[in-house]
């Protein structure tokens, strides 16, 4: 790791581990080019050719003539707007004038140990031995604008955290109308370029496509990250694949409003983009007043898509996630929302209980339905007071009868919304968005609190403290339901309405915090409607985030696969709950749902006071290989083996530990094939001078088999592949576990 100013080359010079990445500062005017991103250089002598300003049109210095076409071609380091790049802008500005040009050029530089925080916003962290940031600070006098551009690098880790603080050093007020956390610009190789969609209960499913001229862009404006579209972007080089070819990797660390888009232009360069999305953003700097923007990953690797999973996995697990649970074996919960939705009392939650604690679950999380006249979704939200009629005796006796089972107690809240139908609502109409004279759009049947205003933000804290405190609750699981519309907030004065999407997303950022700060032992899952707002700005509060609403086994294995890409399994949201499956009606065997829900954070969401001797029996054996297997599943590094979106037939991925000496290995067998033979795969990450014995786990007894002679060479396995023998039956999996021989 390192960052350098070789004074000579006028470069910046920023290595991780295997990558680099320079930034060149152009002498006489001060601009700022993208020289180079890459793998890891020994030698940057010469270059500085790579920018191109000995070649037409040359630099306004010398060529002041074709002064546009300097600027429409020239590889920016952060894209000035209105000024002859014709290319996408990374900023602009609107002045007292009412102009919007800006062009920022280079004033200094600072390169720091370790990693500031970000004011009010989720960022990578790391201490001084670990990190080390470049603040390159650029102005355009005009205006009286300031932008910081920071560069974060990690030690063990290729990943470069970007992001820009903007400061009106001017005597006027500015309008930040686009401020965006990043620009690269290069030459393209001929790229794809993969990405996420989907929607509720279909969250995450991947898209590959090349990328042509003109704009490709992701984008929301849903108010949070959004089930529809996922803030990351990889380009690859056109034979890109798990193993091989190379991969730049875009992922927003934001949980609102983004964009990420890819440009190829006249020249055949790309040009990335990625911040909040300037559309319904603007925001007011007065004169001394500041912007930051939120940080964008960047990720290279010349080892293909697996290598950038790894290095997202690590940096999140490393430097992002801060849970005191991010290395600890998490509680095996069960959740009662697909077992009960709102038709619960104290003594189904306690039946539900009882029979958890038999059979070794460690936490139960009372979803939905407990607080206010809460009876189904048209009321209550807001009114956060424990509704004694459904739970008689209160939350404190309740949780007292649930630990004296051994158990842990969760609950269920979302604090950034209200329903029509609420105390809450009668007392503070004003609270909910609204656009004056608009009737206010409804959406599960519930309205959106203003938490950019500080005494709504105050209020649900403290009604959500006094529960908190009432009772021993050890978890959280914090719900948002819906999009954001009624862009209008009472106690914004017209100029500064524009800020409200992200005001918001501040205010959800603020609430958070404060929640960990006041319990810090508490363990949080995020969650919007399933994967709404899966994103890496959550995951900074809470180490796990419920994946999907659809709980199917098979569809999950689309949902993870894409959703495993990026994030670390232990992230993952994942639960077994009843067949026909809630969603899609789809039985699958329950051990299969338990195989698919070990690879995430495991529990139960379904009522198992009414499941059959066989499938208690199944139980028991998924937690004693849950009790087996969860560190290797939370701290091991990921490998996907097959892809059940392409091939549509199988899934299979693999963890390996970092000693080499055990790994995991998931086989899923979709749809069973007829007059078939044994199927061989590939393994990666093991030691190929090493020999190892290949279990076969039990998941009804939740032991190891040994089948006889299998001892495999891990050189055979990683080059010839791992026989898997042939089974009948649809929607079967099997688990191998893999360890060293002596
Ligand atoms: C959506 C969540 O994703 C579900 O798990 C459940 O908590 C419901 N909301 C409750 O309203």
């Amino acid at each position: 790791m390192g960052i350098t100013w070789q004074e000579g080359q006028r470069l910046f010079r920023l290595d991780t581990p295997n990558t680099t990445y320079l930034i060149g500062v152009v002498d006489k005017e001060g601009f700022l080019g993208h020289v180079y991103y890459g793998r890891r250089l020994e030698d940057t002598a010469g270059a500085e050719e790579l920018l191109r300003i000995l070649e037409a049109p040359f630099t306004p210095e010398s060529n002041d003539r074709e002064r546009a076409s300097f600027m429409d071609s020239f590889p920016w380091e952060y894209s000035a707007h209105g000024v002859g790049d014709f290319r996408e802008s990374s900023v602009r500005v609107r002045d007292r004038n009412g102009c919007s040009a800006v062009m920022l050029t280079y004033v200094s530089h600072e390169i720091r140990s370790g990693k500031p925080p970000l004011k009010g916003l989720p960022a990578t962290f790391g201490g001084e031995e670990q990190t080390q940031t470049l603040e390159i600070t650029c102005e355009d006098r005009v205006l009286g604008l300031r932008a910081i551009l920071s560069y974060s690098v990690f030690r063990d880790t290729d990943a470069i955290a970007r992001s820009v603080r903007f400061e009106n050093i001017g005597g006027s007020e500015l309008w930040l109308e686009k401020a965006l956390s990043c620009c690269l610009d290069m030459d393209d190789p001929g790229l794809d370029a993969i990405t996420l969609h989907g929607s509720w209960a279909r969250e995450r499913h991947m898209e590959r496509k090349p990328v042509g001229h003109g704009k490709f862009s992701v984008s929301t404006l849903r108010g949070a990250s959004s089930h529809q579209e996922h803030p990351f972007m990889a380009l690859l080089t056109s034979g890109a694949n798990q193993d091989q070819g190379e991969v730049y990797g875009f992922h927003l660390v934001y949980s609102g409003n983004f964009l990420i888009q890819a440009e190829v232009n006249q020249f055949d360069s790309v040009r990335v983009v990625a911040g909040i999305n300037p559309e319904d953003f603007s925001w007011k700097l007065e004169p001394g007043e500041a912007f930051q923007t939120p940080e964008v990953i960047l990720t290279y690797s010349a080892q293909g898509l697996g290598a950038m999973t790894r290095s997202l996995h690590d940096l999140y697990r490393n430097h992002l996630i801060r849970s005191p649970y991010l290395h600890k074996k998490r509680p095996i919960l069960i959740n009662n929302w697909e077992a009960t939705y709102f038709d619960f009392d104290e003594k189904k939650l306690l039946a539900i209980a009882q029979e958890s604690a038999a059979l070794g679950i460690e936490m139960l999380v009372m979803d939905d339905g407990w607080f206010g006249g809460r009876c189904d979704d048209s009321r209550a939200l807001g009114d956060w007071q424990v509704n004694e009629e459904k739970l008689k005796g209160g939350l404190g006796k309740l949780v007292e009868q649930v630990n004296a089972l051994g158990m842990k107690f969760g609950i269920w809240f979302e604090p950034e919304m209200i329903s029509e139908e609420s105390e809450l609502y009668r007392a503070h109409p004003d609270w909910a968005l609204e656009v004056p004279g608009r009737t206010r759009t409804r959406s599960r049947n519930q309205y959106i609190l203003d938490i950019s205003r500080r005494e709504v933000r105050d209020h649900i804290m403290e009604r959500m403290f006094a529960v908190l405190h009432s009772a021993n609750i050890e978890y959280v699981k914090w719900d948002m339901n819906r999009s954001l519309t009624d862009l209008g907030s009472v106690a914004l004065p017209p100029d500064r309405m524009g800020e409200l999407y992200h005001r918001y997303v501040l205010g959800v950022y603020e609430m958070q915090e404060r929640l960990i700060s006041e319990f810090p032992d508490l363990l949080l899952e995020n969650c919007s409607g399933g994967g709404g707002r899966f994103d890496p700005g959550m995951l900074y509060y809470s180490p796990q985030i419920w994946c999907s609403d659809d709980t199917d086994a098979i569809e999950r294995l689309t949902i993870q696969e894409s959703t495993a890409m990026l994030y670390p399994l232990s992230a993952i949201g994942a639960h077994v709950s009843v067949c026909p499956n809630h969603t899609v009606g789809r039985n699958t065997p329950f051990e299969t749902r338990g195989y698919v829900a070990l690879a995430g954070t495991f529990g139960y969401e379904l009522d198992v006071t009414k499941l059959s001797a066989e499938d208690r029996a199944l139980v028991s054996g998924q937690i004693s290989v849950y009790h087996r297997f969860h560190d290797l599943v939370r701290e091991g590094d990921y490998f996907r083996l097959a892809s059940y979106q392409e091939n549509k037939s199988f899934d299979c991925f693999q963890i390996c530990d970092r000693e080499k000496e055990k790994s995991l290995v998931f086989y899923t067998q979709v749809l069973s094939r007829p007059n078939r033979r044994s199927r061989i795969l590939r393994l990666k990450g093991l030691d190929e001078r090493a020999v190892y014995r290949i279990l076969t786990v039990d998941m009804n007894s939740g032991t190891l088999t040994e089948d006889t002679g299998r001892l495999v060479s891990g050189a055979v396995l990683m080059w010839g592949g791992m026989r898997l023998e042939n089974f009948t039956g649809d929607f079967r999996s099997r688990l191998y576990y893999l360890e060293k021989a002596e």
